[in-house]
């Protein structure tokens, strides 16, 4: 059977503009099954999860188990919406997955990367998205972005987090180059959308027999 299934993960600093970028992808995508899922969250159980993880009156949570909480609402979510996604044919649209944990628990917090690495294969069974293409921005201009929001638990790390997960997604990309696709996200949003599609077009023309 042939199936045209392709994850595609948006990864980055906060307000890198994932968000905006993926409603310009629903747009160009129209022709297309397209499933958009956020992370933390996209079950009932991960939603629970995501509301732990977010709330700023949680100071408490420690760095491990933060990375283990990510991971829990992750496996839930592979399990219950991104495999069956991908197996009825859609074009899988997640907004975080693994390289976040990376980035902000490894890089951010200073948990071993290598053991998240692990941890990361064991809750998705091994899935990887196809692409992953990395909004990258510096943390001043997410920052300024992301002003007249109000700040979850993480956003209100700072600079220096920030600056640090920066760098840990940046060495992600320069150790998977075929997988993770840098964007200058400090471009206006229609030239971002176009080089995400840049990427994407060829893996849809793709003979998926
Ligand atoms: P977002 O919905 O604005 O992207 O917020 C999710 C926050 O959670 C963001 O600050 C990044 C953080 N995060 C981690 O620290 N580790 C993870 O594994 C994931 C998925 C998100």
């Amino acid at each position: 059977m042939k199936n045209n299934s392709l994850f595609i993960s948006l990864e980055g600093i906060d307000g890198c503009g994932k968000s905006s970028l993926i409603e310009k992808l629903i747009t160009r995508l129209a022709q297309h099954s397209v499933l958009c899922i956020r992370e933390p969250g996209g079950t009932v159980i991960s939603e629970k999860i995501r509301d732990m993880l977010l709330d700023i009156k949680n100071k408490g949570i420690i760095p491990r188990t933060e990375a283990l909480l990510y991971m829990a609402a992750r496996s839930q979510l592979v399990e219950e919406i991104i495999n069956p996604g991908l197996a009825a044919g859609k074009i899988v649209l997640a907004d975080r997955y693994i390289d976040s944990t990376v980035a902000y628990q490894g890089y951010g917090r200073g948990l071993e990367i290598n053991l998240l690495k692990t941890l990361n294969q064991f809750c998705t069974g091994g899935l990887k998205p196809h692409l992953t293409l990395l909004l990258d921005i510096t943390p001043e201009e997410g920052e300024r972005r992301r002003r007249t929001d109000i700040p979850d638990r993480l956003e209100k790390e700072g600079i220096t987090f920030q600056e640090k997960v920066r760098e840990g997604y940046l060495q992600l990309a320069r150790e998977e180059p075929d997988r993770i696709k840098i964007i200058d996200a400090a471009k206006e949003i229609e030239a971002v959308a176009d080089e995400a599609m840049h990427y994407i077009q060829p893996l849809l023309d793709k003979d998926p027999s």
